[in-house]
């Protein structure tokens, strides 16, 4: 198959529209069969449950070319079951997770001409997504929804790829207790970007949320989870439950403890103890592991042992790790790996 000319190693994390998507609706109590199809517009009542009142879930995945030449994705079984529950936690219709997979399938196997070639630094985006479509005015759920599958390559998620970057601790919140930070809704997105945008104007490329009740603890980033490593080289992750239980994370765990013997922590992290550890990464679909050099917070600097020049050597482990997983040149866990 003729892959597309497109500059793979100098795209970023935008949207390139492809060939084709794909739509399953959801009336009268039922979804429909469902199919791909070549029109990337909505057309919607004004008055549409999303439009009012932001009834809407999504997921991110991504589909990677092997050193041998398929094109695989990555536990999408694990984004179909995470999107059940945000559905839930929406009072949206659940798509359930079987005609989820077959969606990302259909969608990826249809733009196989977008998926960059092995090596390139870039990869498919994958954006399953649903949401309220009719007309809704009293706040209530809307009763009709659109589920929707869409691709687009990407490049890195931060410029400069794998550089350290520099985060502030936000002054803002991402996610109340008891509220809807582990679940991936739209809404938490859209309250994040006077953060983003001003975090972005004081130069630095991303955020540090704490835990909106104490305002000690941390969280995670607008898109992202955190990893710390130790001096000693334990693999330690913030515990909460207002934060969105990211894949990569939970793969990382695997990959640190199962892989490199190293020792795993899932528990509360203070900020007053961030200045103790040697590396800090976030990971995530988009950031896959991003390394922090420096994390500011009100003018105090916590520099990572680890610099501003590359990441630290546990997670560049971790990423060679995981990434070698990924594109076919580590055996995966069993179940790891759907190849298209
Ligand atoms: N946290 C947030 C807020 C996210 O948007 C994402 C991206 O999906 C993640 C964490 C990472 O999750 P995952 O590794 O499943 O992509
Ligand atoms: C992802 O990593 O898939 C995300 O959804 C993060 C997003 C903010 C780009």
């Amino acid at each position: 198959m003729e892959k597309k000319q497109i500059d793979w190693a100098n795209i970023g994390f935008n949207y390139i529209q492809t060939d084709k998507r794909y739509v399953s609706n959801y009336k009268d109590g039922a979804w429909d069969e469902g199919g791909l199809t070549e029109d990337a517009n909505i057309v919607l009542n004004e008055c549409a449950g999303v439009l009012q009142y932001a009834q809407t879930v999504f997921e991110g995945l991504k589909a990677y070319t092997t050193e041998d030449g398929h094109i695989v994705t990555f536990r999408p079984d694990l984004n179909g079951e995470r999107m059940e529950n945000s559905a839930k936690y929406l009072e949206m219709p659940v798509f359930p997770k079987e005609r989820f997979l077959d969606a990302v399938v259909k969608t990826v196997e249809a733009n196989a001409a977008y998926v960059p070639p092995y090596g390139s630094g870039a990869t498919l985006y994958i954006r399953p997504y649903m949401f309220g479509s009719n007309p809704v005015i009293g706040v209530k759920p809307a009763d009709e929804f659109q589920f929707r599958v869409f691709t687009t390559p990407v490049g890195p998620y931060f410029k400069g790829g794998a550089k350290p970057i520099t985060i502030k601790v936000s002054d803002f919140d991402r996610a109340a207790p008891r509220g809807t930070g582990n679940i991936k809704a739209g809404l938490n997105y859209a309250m994040s970007l006077h953060a983003i945008v001003t975090a972005h104007e004081e130069g630095y490329a991303e955020n540090m949320y704490l835990d909106a009740a104490t305002r000690t603890k941390v969280e995670e980033t607008g898109g992202a989870n955190f990893i710390f490593i130790t001096k000693d080289n334990k693999v330690v992750t913030p515990k909460s439950d207002s934060i969105l239980p990211s894949i990569t994370r939970r793969s990382l765990l695997y990959v640190a403890k199962e892989y490199l013997g190293l020792e795993t922590e899932e528990r509360e992290v203070y900020l007053d103890e961030v200045k103790d550890f040697a590396e800090c990464g976030l990971c995530g679909t988009a950031a896959v592991v991003s390394p922090v050099g420096k994390i500011v917070d009100h003018g105090r600097e916590i520099c990572l042992p680890s610099g501003m020049d590359e990441m630290g050597p546990v997670t560049k482990k971790l990423y060679d790790t995981l990434t070698g997983i990924q594109m076919g040149k580590i055996e995966a866990p069993e179940g790891w790996i759907k190849v298209i």
